[in-house]
């Protein structure tokens, strides 16, 4: 089990724009399962491989509550294909931004394209939470975060006080 650290606001990392995985092997596959853990420790719902500093398009995502058994997802170079026209709001929150959540409003459903880990094309027409969190998650691979989403004086205010924790952070190695 191996944990990663999160890159956390305003880490110009999580600006980059990742890039498709080229072969699905046993590499990509323990980095998944790292991603899985990482995500499960924090605990969230869904990761992006740029979150733990990867510029891979690769997120985990594991919508299960805490009573229910795993339910992990590993989508490798996902593709939003079409949305609905119906919208829904959510609070939305972030691994790289701790305990700030805003509502976003965003596409109710997604059909998105993917690979899977034994490298083979998937669909999956995603509504309800799956379809925020898929949305939020390929947002990340190409450099959007959610408060790209939310009102620009609600923006600046998180990222100033996530800019100043930053100073405050000791710098290990
Ligand atoms: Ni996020």
């Amino acid at each position: 089990m191996t944990i990663k650290p999160l890159v956390l606001l305003p880490d110009p990392i999580l600006r980059q724009t990742s890039k498709p995985v080229e072969r699905v092997d046993d590499a990509v596959r323990a980095f998944a399962d790292d991603m899985l853990d990482t995500m499960y420790d924090a605990p969230g719902i869904g990761l992006a491989a740029i979150q733990v500093g990867e510029p891979l398009r690769m997120l985990v995502i594991d919508l299960a509550k805490e009573d229910e058994e795993k339910a992990p997802h590993l989508f490798i170079n996902p593709e939003i294909m079409s949305q609905g026209d119906e919208v829904s709001l959510y609070e939305e929150g972030c691994l790289s931004i701790p305990d700030f959540y805003a509502e976003v409003e965003r596409p109710a459903s997604a059909l998105v394209h993917y690979i899977d880990r034994d490298g083979k094309q998937q669909e999956m027409e995603a509504t309800g939470l799956m379809a925020t969190c898929i949305q939020h998650e390929i947002d990340h691979l190409n450099g959007v975060l959610f408060i790209d989403h939310i009102s620009r004086l609600k923006r600046d205010m998180v990222v100033r006080k996530f800019t100043k924790l930053a100073k405050q952070r000791p710098v290990i190695a």
